[in-house]
This record gives structure tokens, C-alpha cells and sequence, in this order.
């Protein structure tokens, strides 16, 4: 069998539209044109390709967008300076700090100077309490672009079978989390973890989030399970040119899954839609307005 290929660039293209149409509604009705800050500090190059590709979708979506570029030798004491005058600006209704920070910047203490409402990416101790508890409030893009996704295959997650490989704070933990939501039952693997390939065949749904290239092996999938791969990893490639590979071996995975996400083309457009979802759920909030995302 070969599985369904879950084109994650076509279903946020339109994830997309019904964003810009909200946008253009919120115009309308509201005078609301919500705005994202995107602070970005040093020169990670795949940092600057990642706040290139979120400043340009946020005005293609019709929102404002800001873009703050720091020398990786600015200081936290700055760093927190800009965050302050970004929580008290109207115009700005979201605040992302692309990680990783250089390391000499707490980048905990940089989250938590972030206004809760205005916490895009949803890593805010106090947004990611809410979520533990079933409140309401902003969510980590990449977790929701993973569930959006996987709910093309399965419209109820309800008593499947889900494992979530990582345990990180931006992915593995809120990922576990919006899938107890939806009524899954959740099994979360790591580096400790006995037997993985034998936990993983047992799941219906596999998320790989580990950062590892290939980890997740073809036989480690039960026939007919969906993946979603959310790694991005750099490897060599045809004449030791850099290319993209996910978490999982998907050659060999998708001979036995069900439906798989492929890298590139998978999860990360869903990052950047899910971000711009953010930005207007976060500036209907602040505002008091509801929105239909
Ligand atoms: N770096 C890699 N992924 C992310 C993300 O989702 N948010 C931020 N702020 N930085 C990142």
C-alpha cells in the first residue's frame, strides 16, 4: 500500500484565504487591521529564511507586519526594552521572538516578558497553563497546524491511539496536549523511552518531533497509520548540496502508513497559517471582537 500523501502547502493555501477574508472583514467592520512584531536577533540563516517567509505571508494576508532585526550582540536588558514598548503598542496585537536566542540571553525570561495576549506562538507560561487546563487562549502554531492536519484523515481523534515523539515545550508537550483535547489517547516518547519502535507500532497516529533525520523507521508503523512528521532537518544532498529530510524515513513509511505529511510541504506552511490565525484570534481578543477562525 502507499499512502496518502497530506499536502500541508494546499491546505494552508486555503487556510490562508480564509484568513485574508477574515482580515478584510475585520477591516471592514471593525477599522481592525490586526499586526505582527517579529523580533529576530544575530544571523542564523535559517532564522532570517523563517521571519522572511512569516513577515511576507502576514502582509499577503492583509495584516501589518514588523520586523525588528538585531545584531547578535545586543543585550537582554535591550532586548526586554523592545519587548516593553511592543506590549504597550496598539498597532502591534502579536509578539514573536524567533528561537534559538544567542547564548548569552535567557530566552525564558524573554518569553515571559512577552503580553500573554499577545503571545503568538503560544510559549507564555501562562498560555501554556491555560492550555493544560482546557482554557482558552493562544496555542503553539506547530502543534495546531499538526492537528488541523491530521483531522483531513481522522475528522474525530476521538479514542485513537496517538504518539507524540519529543517532549519539547514548542511541539511534543502542547502537541500532547490539544490531542487529550480532542479526545485521544496519548502516549508521549522519548529519549528514555523503552522500545520505541514497538510503542510506535501499536499507534494510530505518529508524530515525529524530535530533530533527528530519518529516526522514525518504516517498520516502526503500523499498516494504515497516519504520520506526521513535523522535523526539519538539513542533510546533505546530491552533490553535498543541503536538502530538507523530516523525522521520519519517509520512503520507507510511506509503504506501510495510511496518509503521511512530506517534508517539505507538510507541517511547516501549516506553522506560518496557524501564526496568522494566531495573530488575528490574539488581536480580536485584545480588542474585544469574535472572529470566525
Ligand atoms: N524557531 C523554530 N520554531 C519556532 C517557533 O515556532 N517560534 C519561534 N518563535 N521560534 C521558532
Amino acid at each position: 500500500m502507499t499512502a496518502c500523501i497530506i499536502d500541508g502547502k494546499a491546505i494552508a493555501a486555503e487556510l490562508r484565504i480564509k484568513i485574508a477574508l477574515e482580515v478584510r472583514r475585520l477591516a471592514a467592520e471593525h477599522r481592525l487591521v490586526p499586526g505582527l512584531a517579529v523580533i529576530l536577533i544575530g544571523d542564523n540563516p535559517a532564522s532570517e529564511i523563517y521571519v522572511r517567509n512569516k513577515a511576507r505571508a502576514t502582509r499577503d494576508a492583509g495584516m501589518q507586519s514588523s520586523v525588528h532585526r538585531l545584531s547578535g550582540a545586543t543585550t537582554q536588558r535591550d532586548l526586554l526594552a523592545l519587548i516593553s514598548d511592543l506590549n504597550s503598542n496598539a498597532a502591534v496585537h502579536g509578539i514573536l521572538v524567533q528561537l534559538p536566542l544567542p547564548p548569552h540571553i535567557d530566552a525564558q525570561a524573554v518569553i515571559e516578558a512577552i503580553e500573554p495576549a499577545k503571545d503568538v506562538d503560544g510559549f507564555h507560561p501562562l498560555n501554556a497553563g491555560r492550555l493544560a487546563i482546557g482554557l482558552p487562549g493562544l496555542v503553539p502554531c506547530t502543534p495546531l497546524g499538526c492537528i488541523m492536519l491530521a483531522k483531513t484523515i481522522h475528522p474525530s481523534l476521538a479514542g485513537r491511539d496517538a504518539l507524540v515523539i519529543g517532549r519539547s515545550n514548542i511541539v511534543g508537550k502542547p502537541l500532547a496536549q490539544l490531542l487529550l483535547r480532542e479526545n485521544a489517547t496519548v502516549t508521549i516518547a522519548h529519549s528514555k523511552t523503552k522500545d520505541l519502535p514497538a510503542v510506535s507500532r501499536r499507534a494510530d497516529l505518529v508524530f515525529a518531533a524530535v530533530g533527528q533525520a530519518h529516526m522514525v523507521r518504516g517498520a516502526w508503523i503500523k499498516p494504515g497509520a497516519t504520520v506526521i512528521d513535523v522535523g526539519i532537518n538539513r542533510v546533505p544532498g546530491a552533490g553535498g548540496k543541503p536538502r530538507l529530510a523530516g523525522d521520519v524515513a519517509y520512503s520507507e513509511a510511506r509503504e506501510v502508513a495510511g496518509a503521511i505529511t512530506p517534508v517539505p510541504g507538510g507541517v511547516g506552511p501549516m506553522t506560518i497559517a496557524c501564526l496568522l490565525a494566531n495573530t488575528v484570534r490574539a488581536a480580536c481578543t485584545i480588542i474585544g471582537v469574535s472572529t470566525t477562525l
